[in-house]
Order: structure tokens, then sequence, then C-alpha cells
């Protein structure tokens, strides 16, 4: 079993995301930490609070994190191209339920700064800007001596981005984060367009979440359908947020090879991740960079999710 934190800028595929953490027997979760990105921090923790209620998950605590980029003076305001894809409030054109429960008192900064200090047996899974993890670095730097481990869905290594030729959407948000996280020696594992675009979650997926007919296939089935709508406009899209804890409980559907990373801050370039040849050398700091999937295999996990709903 894995103890796992969630950090989630909270649209459709982060949605299915959460449902595995929060369903699964091999995950133990211990609570969601919200970042900006598909939609505000205050969405993310809306429509995270309302989809653990769905998943009868109300025992999981969700705290709200920093609303901006390291390098922003104002709130991060979610761009057309993210409302497209993941609808007005980051789920489609239904607007979830508002959960009674409210995000905790404490910021996400505060509550996984005190948990990194408290145990090192933990996984963190991050699916948005990478913003809430690297202010926790730069105020505490000895905690990059931490030796928990953190997968990231971002980046693009070998495939060309989303956002531009050559940057992910989730990187591109705040490479200055995303770069202090990826420099930082943590032990960290990459799942980037490289593998996320190499899988499908299919229309006949969301047709049998319906079909269950429980509250929560209806939203999800829901939910995937626009997500089709508006990503590759067919009836298969790609494997984006669930890619990222599907690694946590079966790496060997992966195939990783050791990299040291970092993120070009400058120029039209800026967003990309790349090698780090600085460090090729000494190949200190080497991150486990996902570079091929076993379609069938993760496949054959998406389909049996019904089993959740
Ligand atoms: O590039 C894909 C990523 O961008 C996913 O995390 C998706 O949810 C968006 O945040
Ligand atoms: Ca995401």
């Amino acid at each position: 079993m894995v103890d796992l934190v969630l950090d989630l800028d909270t649209g459709i595929d982060d949605a299915i995301a959460l449902s595995i953490a929060a369903k699964d027997k091999g995950i133990n979760l211990l609570g969601v930490t919200c970042t900006y990105g598909n939609v505000t921090v205050e969405e993310s923790a809306y429509n995270t609070l309302s989809l653990l209620s769905l998943l009868h998950r109300e025992d999981v605590p969700v705290y709200i994190g920093r609303n901006r980029s390291l390098l922003s003076s104002s709130p991060y305001t979610p761009r057309e191209a993210g409302r497209k894809i993941h609808g007005k409030y980051g789920s489609g054109d239904i607007k979830l339920k508002e959960s009674p429960r409210k995000p905790e008192p404490i910021s996400a900064k505060a509550f996984l700064t005190s948990l990194m200090k408290e145990r090192e047996d933990i996984t963190i899974v991050t699916t948005g800007p990478m913003t809430n993890l690297a202010s926790i670095l730069i105020d505490e730097p000895s905690l990059s001596k931490w030796k928990g481990k953190i997968v990231f869905m971002g980046g693009a290594l070998t495939v060309r981005g989303n956002v531009n030729h050559f940057a992910e959407a989730n990187i591109y948000k705040d490479p200055e984060s995303a770069k202090t996280v990826l420099e930082s020696g943590l032990d960290i594992t990459m799942i980037g367009l490289d593998v996320t675009e190499r899988t499908r979650l299919y229309r006949k997926d969301a047709e049998k979440w319906k079909e269950k007919g429980s509250e929560l296939g209806l939203t999800l089935g829901s939910l995937l359908d626009y997500y089709l709508d508006n990503t590759l406009g067919m009836d298969e899209t790609y494997v984006h947020d669930p890619s990222a804890v599907i690694t946590v409980l079966h790496p060997e559907y992966f195939t990783f090879l050791p990299f040291p990373l970092t993120v070009e801050t400058e120029g039209i370039d800026r967003g990309r991740v790349i090698i780090d040849d600085k460090r090729l050398l000494s190949r200190k700091g080497e991150i486990k960079v996902a570079l091929d999937v076993n379609r069938r295999l993760l496949e054959g996990f998406l389909a049996d999710i019904e089993k959740y709903l």
C-alpha cells in the first residue's frame, strides 16, 4: 500500500486520476493539495471536494495551494484553451455539486512541509504546475534531502509539446517552479507526453461508466465525454494525469531511463524540459523518465476502472 498525496489542478483528467487514487486498494490517499492550471486554485479545491464526496472519501483532507506561478504578481486565470478542454469550471458542461465540506484551514504548503518533515515513506504525485512543491523547496532547502518520492505529470522530452512545439502545459505555466523541483536532487519520476500520448481513453469507457447508473459513474462518464469532444475531437483521447497515478501502482507498465533534467526558462524554448548537459558527466540528481508504456496493460487497467463506480 502506497501512502500518497495528490497535488491537482482539478480538471477532467485530474478527476480521473483522483478517482483511481481514492478508490484503488493499493493507495492510501493522505490528502489532496490544490494548485491552479486547468482552473483557478479555488475551483480546483471546489471540484476536488465535490468529487471526493461522490467517491465517498469525505475523510480525505483538501488543502488550497498557491494561486499563481513563482514569478507572477497576480492570481492565475485559466487560458481560453484550458477552459475549452476542461470546461468553464473544469468539469465539462456541468458544474459539480458543492460539497458541504470546506478546504482545511492550513495551506497546502504548510500541510506538505510538515508531512515531509515527519515522514519519508510517502509519494507525492503532481498533475499541474509544481508551484506548491517549489515554494517548499525554496523556503526549506534542507527538504531537498527528503527521501520520499515525487511523480510528476508534465514535460515532453522526446516528443513535441502541447502548448507549442517545445513546452507541455503543466511546465509552461510555471517553468521556474519546475526547474527548482527538477534540479533539487529529490527522487523524481517524470510522466510526460512521451508516454501519456501513447495510450488512450475511449468513448466506450465513458459509455460503460454512465451505464453504471451511480452518481459517480454518470458524472465521470459525462466528464470523459466532454474531454473526448474537446481534446482530439474523436472517440479516443490521451491519458495524461491518470498515467501518473497508475505509475505508482504499476511501474512495470512503463520503461524508464535516468537523465539529469532541467527546464529552459528563456526564449522560445521557455517551459521546455531538457537534459541538463552540465550534469551529464556527474549524472547527479537523475530523474526516472518514462519513455515507453505498455499500451495493452495500461488501457486494460483503465478499462477496469468501472469497478470503482
Ligand atoms: O499537458 C497535460 C496536462 O495539462 C494535464 O495535467 C492536464 O490536466 C493539464 O493540466
Ligand atoms: Ca492536470
